[in-house]
């Protein structure tokens, strides 16, 4: 085992870098015209990617960093049912939806606290919209076990959805408990063998560790017993504590969060553990086994990184639908309203629920380059990059070489001429080592309400 206590020093707030320039830096100043015109004016031969969010959840999780809206009114859902197709209408009208879709995702919130006959019709209206779904297009929903029954999941089957991700966080009672999300082993396991009987060919089980009364031991136990079941792809979360974001994070006694030191040991025994199950890393979070598509993408340098995590459909626009969606075209990232009432205000208006986001100029899109390279792969090919956009690396990014060089004096980054790459250790900092290339961090270096700690 490494010494984990000399790198607590990394532990400070950090992107998680799903975007770049990360959602802090979304602003009013891109306005409705220039969105609408962006999406009126896309590359119709670029393939779509559809995010729906499906916000509600009845209990909350405390854990929980996402959009999420708490009900268990009915006439929410299906108030929010109507919203949602009539968002797709006024969609309809700005962009090309002809186009192939070549991924969708439902996320949420609990997108199967819609009944089976819901998500249905849910279904049916983006289809009737978007008719050009390819063959092989990745179709996936996030499933909290407790939350799905067969008919769910048939529906989802024979509507073309061939993944799902099941949230199962960690499997000790005592740590259950205290994020608010009991969880007995065996509704897991149902769900799991539930989407196998119905054919999802790719089944993920997310973990998270950095929870409350997390040590090695208990997370070694999680770890056995969420290999029994088998999944195809695990994502094992760095927990992202920002209660000044999120009230219900609140509720969490700071004191019991396990230290940057054991979060290292424990990330490094999951890798340890999964690859020599015959697992690999994707990325900063995701392991998946070798027949997996993203494993054969990490291979052939073809893994990409958005907000739905990694995926193997780059080249995509990416249009986000529902409460808080985000969006992302080649030079823009927008995201909808996170409040109900703006949302349905502004369809109710007949406008896109578009909020805010930001447009990209040249060095936005060089950094996001190279940040994506090193969050996907560990590693950046240096030529590749100066034949993309024509300019000088070492000249270009003399700061951040200079900011990188404690890390090639602890072993954790190897950097020549022609790359930089991280060495086993290094991809556990992998956040740290992708900051230097951010040129919006240095205004937030001294706020520590901004992002989750790196470790
Ligand atoms: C939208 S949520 C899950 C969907 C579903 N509601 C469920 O609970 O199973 C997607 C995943 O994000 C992860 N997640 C949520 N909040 C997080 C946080 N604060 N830090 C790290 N991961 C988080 C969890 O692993 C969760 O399964």
């Amino acid at each position: 085992m490494l010494d984990f206590a000399k790198f607590t020093k990394y532990s400070k707030p950090g992107p998680r870098y799903t975007s770049y320039p990360t959602a802090l830096e979304f602003n009013d100043s891109y306005q409705y015209d220039t969105y609408i015109k962006k999406l009126s004016t896309q590359d119709s031969s670029r393939p779509l990617s559809l995010y729906f969010h499906l916000p509600f959840c009845k209990n909350a999780c405390y854990f929980c960093g996402c959009n999420v809206v708490f009900t268990s009114k009915e006439d929410k859902m299906l108030r929010y049912m109507e919203y949602l197709k009539r968002e797709l209408k006024i969609l309809s009208t700005h962009l090309d939806c002809k186009r192939e879709v070549i991924q969708m995702h439902f996320g949420g919130g609990t997108p199967t606290f819609f009944s089976a006959e819901q998500l249905k019709i849910i279904i049916e209206e983006i289809k009737s919209y978007f008719p050009n779904f390819v063959k092989d297009a990745e179709i996936s929903c996030e499933i909290d076990p407790r939350h799905i029954n067969e008919t769910q999941m048939q529906v989802m089957s024979h509507a073309g959805f061939n993944r799902v991700s099941f949230g199962l966080q960690d499997f000790n009672e005592k740590v259950q408990i205290a994020v608010h999300r009991v969880q007995p082993y065996n509704i897991t396991k149902d769900a799991m063998d539930l989407a196998r009987k119905y054919n999802m060919h790719s089944v993920n089980v997310d973990l998270i560790y950095g929870l409350p009364f997390q040590t090695l031991e208990t997370f070694k136990e999680t770890l056995s017993l969420a290999l029994t079941l088998n999944p195809d792809r695990f994502a094992v979360f760095n927990y992202a504590h920002v209660p000044w974001l999120k009230k219900t994070m609140r509720k969490i006694d700071e004191t019991t969060l396990p230290l940057p030191d054991v979060k290292l040991q424990i990330m490094q025994y999951t890798i340890d553990f999964l690859t020599s199950h015959g697992y690999k890393m994707i990325g900063m979070d995701h392991f998946a086994k070798p027949e997996d598509e993203l494993f054969k993408a990490i291979e052939k340098g073809q893994l990409h990184r958005n907000f739905q995590g990694y995926t193997t459909k780059g080249g995509a626009d990416l249009i986000g639908v529902g409460l808080t969606s985000i969006g992302e075209g080649v030079d823009y990232y927008a995201q909808n309203f996170k409040d109900m009432k703006e949302y349905e205000d502004a369809i109710d208006g007949g406008k896109l629920p578009f909020e805010r986001g930001v447009l990209l100029n040249e060095d936005d899109r060089i950094r996001q380059f190279v940040i994506m390279e090193l969050m996907s792969n560990f590693k950046l090919d240096i030529k590749r990059f100066e034949k993309l956009f024509g300019v000088n690396f070492k000249s270009y990014f003399a700061d951040a070489i200079e900011a990188l060089k404690p890390f090639v004096a602890e072993d954790l980054l190897t950097m020549d001429e022609n790359h930089i790459e991280c060495s086993q250790t290094g991809t556990l900092l992998i956040r740290n080592i992708a900051i230097p290339f951010d040129a919006y961090m240095k205004k937030h270096a001294t706020n520590q309400k901004t992002f989750s700690k790196t470790v």
